[in-house]
């Protein structure tokens, strides 16, 4: 979910309402706001927020909050749609996160009278706020915050007041300062038409917000938390002529990649990574397939002992952990990838994170950072930010080698440039008519099957599984016919040999293969259905441009097939919950 304030000189309403089209990549299933005019007034709705970025109501007053939702207590339909509101419409609350005792909260409010609308968890703050307020918002949020488990960044207005009261742990929250006017926001995106300047606000904190003041709290005490200057610009949110930010975002893969190779690597960073004799990552998604091809790379480049846990199983079954922990998150607050990484913490580990969000949580707990330079990602489906954190961790596999990739990695955007004009059209035909997808490979290509089965199942719905190639035979064989196109990844190197067999063996059960080859093969072109070459380089350039191709084949596929491409259905780009 994605929320954000406003209390300033300008009408609240197209502010709020703009910035929660800027964060609807956060939740899409419905949106809602609240101002403070002469009373509080509230508009909500089912579904997405117009394209137009205009809601056809002017909510009077100055001050406001507004929430986009991916649905977890109740349905999306527009009574469980944020804002919620107390029994006498005088509280407005908007919430990110889980409260996870809202059962006994909601049964002993119910007990002294309150009635609710909602089924949602975020109902009972607007309650409980609403039994301890006598004027002074502040301290009524003080009172009920230590009531609340789980995870919350709440913002909270009231009826006689010009002011926001906002709060948060576990979630995500910034505050943007502007001349006489504050924002709040779950990420930078909404505030960059606005301001440069902002507050990564941390867990515990509780900010008082009025269009002249910003006051934080922290354990009942104020303290200061430093301004920082953004380092995205307006312009890189927009889509620039192109018809989806996920076609925007592949085609910036070729800079966001060298960026993120040319920001290097810290002195500090620079000693974890070569102090450690063994690597833990841990990541979710499609984070946890960049992780996989490190544990490739760096297990057989490197000598270096590699594990790659999920965040969302890493913390019920933590395993016994040495050296270095990495957390790989695009967002840097999902929140299974945050819980892995404090249990790393919690066990004295050195952590590291990889992040593509300046001041998110994960660079607050880790004890140090590698920053990606991709640019914001708006589109779900991860592209730019995969390439990225790939670049900063083939950084880390070049460092324990000594440099020995040095020349290929400088070479690789140009590489990532040139695969993006490969015809995938033919592809893309048989893919748009099948049911089912095989994506398979070996080694790191292994885990760029992976990816390229997420990217085709998330974006066009097609069902596909990325398999290792060897274990296809062992089940999913049972699955081949000619319908069933197989996508095999199949370049140069010591398992080309054994890939090529068992291209045959699919090939014998009737399936349609799709190979990814290197430029000049002559052997994979006969045996296959269609061949999609990639430039004939280093591994490491290798696994960047197969991944790019399968990336251009999810989308065009997803595009024949008319899909919301960069909004598909249930799914959040950053995902706060566990
Ligand atoms: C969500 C997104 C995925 C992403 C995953 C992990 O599921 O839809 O695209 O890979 O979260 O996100 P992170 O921000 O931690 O990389």
């Amino acid at each position: 979910c994605g929320i954000v304030g406003y209390t300033g000189r300008r009408a609240a309403t197209p502010i709020l309402v703009r910035g929660l089209k800027r964060l609807e990549y956060r939740g899409y299933d419905s949106f809602g706001i609240a101002t403070v005019g002469s009373a509080i007034e509230v508009y909500k709705k089912a579904g997405r927020i117009p394209d137009s970025g205009v809601v056809p109501v002017d909510l009077a007053g100055c001050t406001g909050i507004g929430h986009t939702r991916w649905a977890t207590h109740g349905e999306p339909n527009e009574i469980n749609a944020h804002p919620h509101v107390d029994c006498g419409g005088r509280i407005a609350v908007v919430h990110n996160g889980v409260i996870e005792n809202y059962a006994e909260l909601k049964r002993s409010l119910q007990e002294r009278g309150h009635t609710f609308r909602s089924e949602t968890d975020t109902e009972v703050i607007a309650h409980l706020i609403e039994e301890r307020y006598d004027g002074d918002l502040l301290a009524a949020v003080n009172a009920v915050l230590p009531l609340l488990r789980g995870s919350y960044a709440i913002l909270v207005i009231a009826d006689d007041r010009q002011r926001v009261v906002a709060a948060r742990d576990a979630s995500p929250l910034v505050l943007g300062i502007g001349d006489d006017e504050v924002f709040a926001a779950s990420d930078m995106t909404p505030l960059l038409e606005y301001t440069e300047r902002v507050i990564f606000l941390e867990d515990g904190d509780v900010a008082d917000l009025t269009p002249c003041r910003c006051t934080i709290y922290s354990g009942g005490r104020k303290v200061e938390r430093p301004v920082e200057l953004i380092n995205w610009c307006l312009e890189d949110t927009r889509k620039g002529g192109f018809p989806h930010y996920m076609l925007k975002e592949i085609y910036e893969q070729p800079q966001s990649f060298y960026e993120t190779l040319r920001a290097g690597v810290d002195e500090r960073v620079r000693n974890l990574v070569m102090e450690a004799d063994e690597i833990t990552l841990v990541a979710c998604g499609t984070s946890y397939h960049t992780a996989l091809v490190f544990k490739y790379l760096a297990e057989s480049l490197c000598g270096i002992p590699v594990r790659v846990e999920m965040g969302s199983e890493f913390k019920y079954f933590t395993p016994p952990l040495h050296g270095l922990v990495i957390a790989v998150s695009q967002s840097g607050e999902t929140a299974d990838t945050i819980a892995a990484l404090k249990m790393a913490k919690a066990r004295n580990c050195p952590t590291l994170a990889i992040t593509n969000m300046q001041g998110s949580t994960v660079t607050r707990i880790a004890d140090e950072t590698m920053l990606m330079r991709a640019g914001p990602e708006i589109g779900v489906a991860a592209t730019k930010s995969y390439t990225a954190q790939l670049a900063a961790l083939m950084q880390i596999v070049n460092l324990r080698c000594e440099g020995a990739f040095d020349d290929a990695l400088s070479h690789a955007h140009l590489a990532i440039g040139d695969v993006l004009l490969q015809d995938v059209h033919e592809a893309v035909t048989l893919c748009s008519k099948a049911k089912h997808v095989f994506f398979v490979g070996r080694g790191p290509f292994y885990a760029v099957a992976l990816e390229g089965a997420l990217k085709m199942k998330e974006i066009s719905y097609v069902h596909a599984e990325g398999y290792a190639a060897g274990e296809l035979k062992h089940g999913p064989f049972a699955l081949l016919t000619p319908e069933t196109p197989v996508v095999a990844i199949c370049t140069p190197g010591p398992t080309y040999g054994v890939m090529v067999s068992n291209i045959k063996e699919m090939k014998a059960r009737r399936a349609p293969i799709i190979a990814i080859g290197v430029a000049g093969d002559t052997e994979l072109p006969e045996i296959v259905d269609i061949f999609i070459p990639i430039p004939d380089t280093h591994l490491l350039v290798q696994v960047l441009t197969a991944s790019v191709v399968l990336q251009l084949l999810a989308y065009h596929t997803a595009c024949a097939l008319e899909r919301d491409v960069d909004k598909p259905r249930n799914l959040a780009k950053s995902v706060t919950v566990e």
